[in-house]
């Protein structure tokens, strides 16, 4: 049986596979180990980039957990104008579709760095919207918690790009479906879920929090069923496809993911155990379906209603 991977995210994006790297975990994309043949990828998802270079949290910002890992990053990156010097040219010569994360703490931040990206008429597949941000502005609540802020965040940016435009959901909320509604009444093409979950560790020897900043992002597969349940009420709540991550670790998981209402997804974590992780569960993926008889994605039976 021969198996197509090609995969629309409705009618601005096509990848060659449904399986992208996320946001944070691969770098700007430019910079991967060259074993990894990214052509292969569906996309690479950049960095969360800002409007200027941000240090981030001190360290440990990074935590092991079983089953996972907790961060506080903080939002390293380079900055939008060293992003778009150094970064953007080179990213159209990486065989792979680019999707650039945007990230700032108020909604002018996030408009001035899609307007300068965009400004540059980079080759890139469109954009995905860290509104897991504190936004400063409001006094400090995220984006991605409020309906309205994340109404009017996507809808500010939509009619600042005919790109795709992705909106990247928070787990950390009361309603993930009443939010992701939000998004795409903003405009959204496609909503991508979900972020890390709120999460601590306290080393018991030291009483210390293992995080300098003591709350972090849990990820990695203890989040999985979590963003399993996520994508499941995100894909129910809304017409345009939703792209699922969290904890993904092999063509099983993506699988799951699939079944449960995703129309592609993301792989994290699991690029830190190994860069060419994405690429081989692409591989897996289309053996899976091929034994399972099936043509495409598409054409797995999904989770009864
Ligand atoms: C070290 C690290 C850095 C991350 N940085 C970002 C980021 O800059 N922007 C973003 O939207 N998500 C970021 N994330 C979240 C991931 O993209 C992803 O949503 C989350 O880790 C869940 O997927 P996973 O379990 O496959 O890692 C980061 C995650 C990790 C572990």
């Amino acid at each position: 049986m021969d198996v197509s991977l090609r995969t629309s995210l409705g009618s601005k994006l096509v990848l060659a596979a449904p399986v992208m790297t996320a946001s944070g975990t691969f770098g700007y994309g430019d910079d991967a180990p060259a074993a990894v043949d990214l052509g292969a990828l569906g996309a690479v998802v950049t960095k969360s980039i800002t409007r200027h270079p941000r240090e981030g949290h001190p360290p440990p910002r990074i935590s092991e957990t079983p089953s996972g890992l907790l961060n506080a990053i903080g939002l390293a990156n380079i900055g939008v104008d060293e992003f778009c010097r150094e970064r953007l040219p080179a990213l159209a010569h990486i065989g792979s579709v680019v999707i650039v994360s945007i990230a700032g703490s108020s909604m002018d931040e996030y408009a001035e760095v899609l307007s300068i990206i965009e400004a540059h008429d980079p080759d890139i597949g469109g954009y995905e919207i860290n509104v897991s941000c504190p936004n400063v502005a409001e006094g400090g609540m995220e984006f991605g918690v409020d309906c309205a802020m994340t109404e009017s965040l996507t809808r500010r940016l939509r009619d600042l790009t005919g790109r795709f435009l992705m909106v990247k959901l928070s787990p950390n909320v009361t309603d993930i479906g009443d939010i992701a509604r939000s998004a795409e009444g903003g405009g959204a093409d496609a909503l991508s879920a979900i972020n890390t979950v709120v999460g601590m560790d306290i080393d018991p020897a030291s009483g210390r929090p293992s995080l300098h900043t003591v709350l972090g992002g849990l990820s990695g597969p203890a989040i999985r069923p979590i963003a399993l349940a996520c994508v499941y009420k995100v894909a129910r709540a809304v017409q345009i496809p939703v792209v699922g991550l969290g904890g993904i670790s092999d063509a099983d998981d993506v699988i799951r993911f699939l079944q449960a209402g995703a129309a592609a997804v993301q792989i994290g974590t699991a690029n830190y155990r190994d860069p060419a992780i994405a690429v081989q569960i692409i591989a897996a993926l289309r053996e899976r379906l091929a034994g399972m008889g099936l043509a495409a994605p598409s054409d797995l039976p999904g989770v009864a209603a």
